[in-house]
């Protein structure tokens, strides 16, 4: 396993391989490392010649009073995982290089964003877009891999791979969950002991969403009234939304059809908890 840092070395590597008909696939990250990243190396492990990991906590996605510099940050620890998952580059490299001293083009994302969390980070997704564009450039990936767990963030690079015409095949990987449904997180260390147990519920909210629909339910405000008083009913969290919309377009639906997703977020005393569910109606 490699690890470059530049631009210019980074590139030149990628079509080196290419030459040699390879085929790359390429898993971008902020670090740090976990299990949910684990399932996206092993599916870019399985489908391609070579796997390129980067890992860039990437500045222009973070708003003003968001956690930049606090964000965790462990390149031996990562750098132990990538060689198990079998990775042959990590892609490392520093914000000057990335950025140089004062960038000139970014990229805007106009749809997609003003709902779920996007609603309340304003400029999140074009940070996401603009370094992703940058990543795709620079890596030029037949196949890059997300996880589910950020639908939104899938929606929006399916949006960008669409538009700007990037020759990739964007592969969205199913959330990684506990045995009981839980949604793996880092953030679920911040559970408090009483509500790691509560926290199951979230995922039981989805499938009685499920269940519903596959009733014959076809009525937004009804789904989001029956998962509200059941997130209340069996857990202490707060509940900060609870949406469905057309997906990954994420419009607004007054009938359910198609392909939707329900999606909420729950807060607890020390942690917020997101999780979703896709599902197709015909
Ligand atoms: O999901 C993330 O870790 C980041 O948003 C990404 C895709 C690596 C872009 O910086």
């Amino acid at each position: 396993m490699n690890i470059i840092t530049t631009v210019k070395e980074m590139h030149n590597t990628i079509i080196e391989q290419k030459q040699q008909g390879k085929t790359v696939g390429f898993v971008p990250t902020m670090g740090y490392l976990h299990e949910g990243h684990q399932q996206l190396l092993m599916n870019a492990r399985a489908q391609n010649d070579i796997v390129v990991l980067s890992i860039f906590v990437n500045p222009t996605q973070f708003g003003p009073n968001e956690d930049f510099d606090t964000y965790p940050r462990d390149m031996d620890r990562d750098e132990k995982i990538a060689a198990e998952a079998g990775v042959d580059y990590i892609f490392f490299p520093t914000v000057q290089e990335m950025y140089h001293d004062e960038p000139s083009v970014s990229v805007r994302v106009k749809s997609r964003t003003d709902v779920l969390c996007g609603r309340k980070r304003p400029g999140h997704f074009d940070g996401v877009a603009t370094v992703l564009t940058k990543l795709f450039n620079i890596i030029a990936p037949d196949k890059a891999y997300f996880g589910m767990k950020d639908a939104q963030q899938v929606a929006v690079v399916d949006a960008l791979v669409r538009d700007f015409n990037f020759n990739i095949q964007l592969v969205p990987v199913e959330t990684v969950r506990e045995e009981n449904g839980l949604a793996k997180s880092s953030r679920n260390v911040y559970l408090l002991e009483e509500e790691r147990d509560q926290a199951k519920e979230l995922y039981k909210s989805l499938e009685l969403a499920r269940e519903q629909i596959q009733k014959g339910s076809r009525n937004p405000v009804e789904i989001v009234k029956l998962m509200t008083e059941y997130i209340e009913g069996h857990t202490s969290g707060q509940i900060d939304y609870i949406e469905i919309y057309s997906y990954p377009e994420l419009s607004p639906l007054k009938h359910l059809t198609g392909k939707i997703i329900i999606a909420l977020a729950v807060k607890f005393t020390r942690a917020r908890l997101i999780d979703n569910m896709t599902l197709t109606i015909n």
